[in-house]
């Protein structure tokens, strides 16, 4: 049989018997394992060759079940958030439930949990009966898949079963923000943006720029495809140095988003991915403006240019 299927049925019961399946969701592919076997969670740290401590994010199927995964009454800014942005790309830490596994909160006192605005991801979780652990179904420190061809070429063999629920709406990961603390953090610019959310709680959020690390793996050298990645400001700009590039024999492409941010977002990883796949030297990316989704994808877009060596 094929590893890749649309039978929902088939991969909740692959993944109820124990099984590591990638399923789709609006921002990328998860690699997903039950949130309460600790043997299939270790295989999802083997397989992604992510340190175990970097905790996972539990996706539900319905912002109900919130409460059940919080130890204690969920907080009004919690309840409010889920409330107005589940299902959707939103990832909630919150105080964690006694029954969570160290496996995935990587120990700490947090969980973060989200319930995915996509219909088959939603079935799945439904049938499945219980939380799914998930990170991004790519190898770690790799760009993050939005197609289920995208985890076949990353993971191929590695993984029980892909759940191809078509290429990702939104393309880039969910907004992640601490709850636990007055007022809430942004660890991580996603598919909500920080506006929506001061307009949900009616007062303003905290921002979590650069600095220690509070969401581990948002490592600045992450996201980045093999081939160097220029940031310009303009289409005006994104010509000019594409063709001195070119002029000095390199092979490039160039990534502009116009006026559509939220198309840009949905096709980005897999013009980083097909700037690798066809070897070239250069991609060339004009940065949108940085407000709303651009933030997420600045964020993103910055990691992918950055470079160890300077
Ligand atoms: O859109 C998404 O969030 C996707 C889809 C599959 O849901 N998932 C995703 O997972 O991006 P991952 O593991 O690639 O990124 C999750 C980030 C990691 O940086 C992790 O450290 C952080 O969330 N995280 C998860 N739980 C946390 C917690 N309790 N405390 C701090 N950071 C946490
Ligand atoms: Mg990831």
């Amino acid at each position: 049989m094929s590893r890749v299927t649309i039978d929902v049925d088939r991969a909740a019961a692959a993944l109820r018997a124990g099984g590591v399946v990638a399923f789709a969701t609006e921002t990328v592919y998860g690699l997903g394992a039950q949130a309460h076997d600790v043997s299939a969670l270790a295989r999802v740290f083997a397989i992604k060759g992510r340190p175990t401590d970097h905790p996972l994010i539990v996706h539900l199927a319905d912002r109900n079940e919130l409460a059940a995964w919080t130890s204690g009454p969920v907080a009004p800014a919690a309840a409010a958030l889920a409330e107005a942005c589940w299902p959707g790309p939103l990832t909630l830490l919150v105080p964690r439930a006694a029954h969570v596994p160290d496996a995935v909160t990587g120990g700490r006192a947090t969980v973060g949990v989200r319930v995915p605005g996509h219909a088959q991801a939603l079935a799945l979780l439904a049938a499945v009966g219980d939380g799914v652990a998930a990170p991004s179904a790519n190898r770690f420190g790799r760009v993050s898949p939005t197609t289920a061809q995208h985890v076949l070429d990353d993971l191929g063999d590695d993984v029980d079963m892909i759940l191809d629920g078509g290429p990702c709406t939104v393309g880039i990961e969910s907004t992640i923000v601490d709850t636990t603390v007055e007022p809430p953090e942004v660890l991580r610019h996603g598919g909500i943006p920080a506006a929506q959310l001061e307009a949900v709680l009616g007062h303003a959020v905290r921002w979590v720029a650069e600095g220690p690390v509070r969401a581990p793996g948002m490592l600045a050298a992450h996201y980045a495809p093999s081939c160097r990645v220029e940031l310009v400001a303009t289409s005006a700009e994104a010509d000019a140095l594409s063709s001195s590039e070119r002029r000095r024999g390199k092979r490039v492409a160039v990534h502009d988003p116009g006026s559509d941010v939220a198309h840009f977002a949905r096709g980005l990883y897999a013009a980083l991915r097909a700037a690798d796949d066809a070897g070239l030297d250069v991609i060339v990316v004009v940065t949108p403006d940085d407000d709303a989704l651009g933030t997420a994808i600045n964020d993103r877009l910055r990691r992918a240019a950055h470079r160890l060596s300077g």
